[in-house]
């Protein structure tokens, strides 16, 4: 796929059909992204592949955790989101709902989607990506989210989506006893992967992005 048209056709799926996908075409997609840069060539990723039995033990003891109303406790802080950042948030959460037909006061289907989210979005592979706790400054985690959208950018070449997600990680005592990852080893994001559903309601949406004039200064350029 040209590589132009790869970045602009790459977007977070939520709907997969239950096909794994092999385990060498996973191994070339990682295999490829850590071709992405890292700071000072530290390369600190670490992935955990995950799929079939291990990958339904985790989506049920996640969705069991949620429903319990365990208390998110992630290895890494997230910042509650204000002002422009927050109303993006919103929008983005408006817009999905909306595409999946969920009414801002249906609280039941709001749960039915987390916990679909939490499961993954029900695709067959899942990859955590982790970083010795050894390394977990700036240059670090930032080479982690270069690694990441390698991975998303590659994934396409396979006919492959993704979606990059926080939520799973917000419970990484689950994660890591199920995936058999050592405390050691903090949890940043997890990559859901398949074949796309392009059925789903909430793989038609196509998100908006600032004008570039808002984010850009040009300076004697
Ligand atoms: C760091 C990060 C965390 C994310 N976490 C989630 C998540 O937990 N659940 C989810 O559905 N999407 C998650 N996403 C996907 C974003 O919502 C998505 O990238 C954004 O809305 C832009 O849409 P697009 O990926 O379709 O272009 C995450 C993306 C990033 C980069």
């Amino acid at each position: 796929m040209e590589l132009i048209e790869a970045i602009k056709s790459r977007k977070s799926i939520r709907g997969y059909k239950s096909t794994p996908i092999p385990r060498e075409t996973l191994t070339e997609i990682l295999e490829v992204a850590t071709r992405a840069p890292s700071g000072l060539n530290c390369q600190p990723w670490e992935f955990t592949v995950l799929g079939g039995g291990v990958l339904d033990d985790l989506k049920r003891a996640l969705e069991e955790y949620i429903r319990a109303g365990a208390a998110p406790d992630p290895d890494f802080q997230t910042e509650a989101l204000t002002g422009v950042y927050r109303k993006r948030q919103v929008e983005l959460g408006i817009a999905l709902y909306q595409v999946m037909g969920i009414a801002r006061e249906d609280t039941e289907k709001k749960t039915q989607w987390l916990l679909k989210g939490m499961r993954f979005f029900e695709a067959p592979n899942a990859i955590v990506v982790s970083i010795d706790e050894e390394v977990s400054g700036l240059l670090a985690t930032f080479s982690l989210g270069a690694v990441t959208q390698t991975i998303a950018l590659a994934a396409l070449n396979y006919g492959l989506g993704t979606c990059i997600q926080g939520a799973p990680v917000f419970y990484p005592q689950v994660v890591r006893q199920i995936a058999g990852i050592p405390e050691s080893k903090k949890l940043v994001m997890a990559i859901a992967i398949g074949y796309p559903d392009w059925d789903f309601p909430a793989n038609k949406l196509h998100t908006t992005r600032e004008p570039l004039a808002n984010v850009v200064a040009w300076r004697g350029v």
